[in-house]
């Protein structure tokens, strides 16, 4: 199973406001999907709830200390681990957030798909211990901003230095 983490970041790395997104980005919710649909996806109970529903054409795994949660559109599992060894023969994984979640799996994936937005927001949500130094970039498309999405952006992928 390839494993990676695919995150949207502002230039302090933030990624969260109020459990939404901090930003209104429509090609970055489309380049997701892209890269996502027909793959297995792994987030955290926060990150379901701001989406308010499962997303459609993949397999939603949710992670939640709550042993009486049930979800009708998703699996719920109660650590990363249990998680893990639910997707081990599903061919991509990736692991789509929140912090809490980024912050445990971050030692574990072997890819990063970034977007690096070129702005700063108000946020509550950061990503930690990421050190994008330990990381080799490898594929990088800079985008401008256009009537719909208020900023530039880029699209990165790393792997393990
Ligand atoms: N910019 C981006 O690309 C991006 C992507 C995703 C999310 N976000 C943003 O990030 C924010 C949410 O992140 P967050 O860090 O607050 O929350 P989160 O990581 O989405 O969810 C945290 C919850 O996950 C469960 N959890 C985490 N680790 C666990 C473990 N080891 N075992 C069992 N359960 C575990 C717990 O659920 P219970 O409380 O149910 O026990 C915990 O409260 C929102 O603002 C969201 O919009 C941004």
């Amino acid at each position: 199973m390839n494993l990676s983490i695919i995150v949207a970041i502002d230039q302090n790395f933030a990624i969260g406001k109020d459990n939404q997104l901090p930003w209104y980005l429509p090609e970055d919710l489309k380049y997701f999907k892209r890269v996502t649909t027909g793959h297995t996806l792994i987030m955290g109970r926060k990150t379901y709830d701001s989406m308010g529903k499962a997303l459609p054409n993949r397999r939603n795994i949710v992670i939640s200390r709550q042993k009486n949660l049930l979800l009708k559109d998703a699996e719920v599992v109660h650590s990363l681990d249990e998680a893990l060894s639910l997707c081990s023969d599903d061919k991509e994984t990736f692991i789509i957030g929140g912090a809490e979640v980024f912050k445990q799996a971050i030692l574990l994936v072997k890819s990063l798909y970034i977007t690096k937005i070129d702005h700063t927001f108000e946020a509550d949500t950061y990503l930690q211990g990421f050190n994008l130094k330990e990381w080799k970039e490898v594929y990088r498309e800079d985008k401008k901003p256009d009537e719909k999405n208020h900023f530039s952006y880029s699209f990165i992928r790393y792997e393990k230095a």
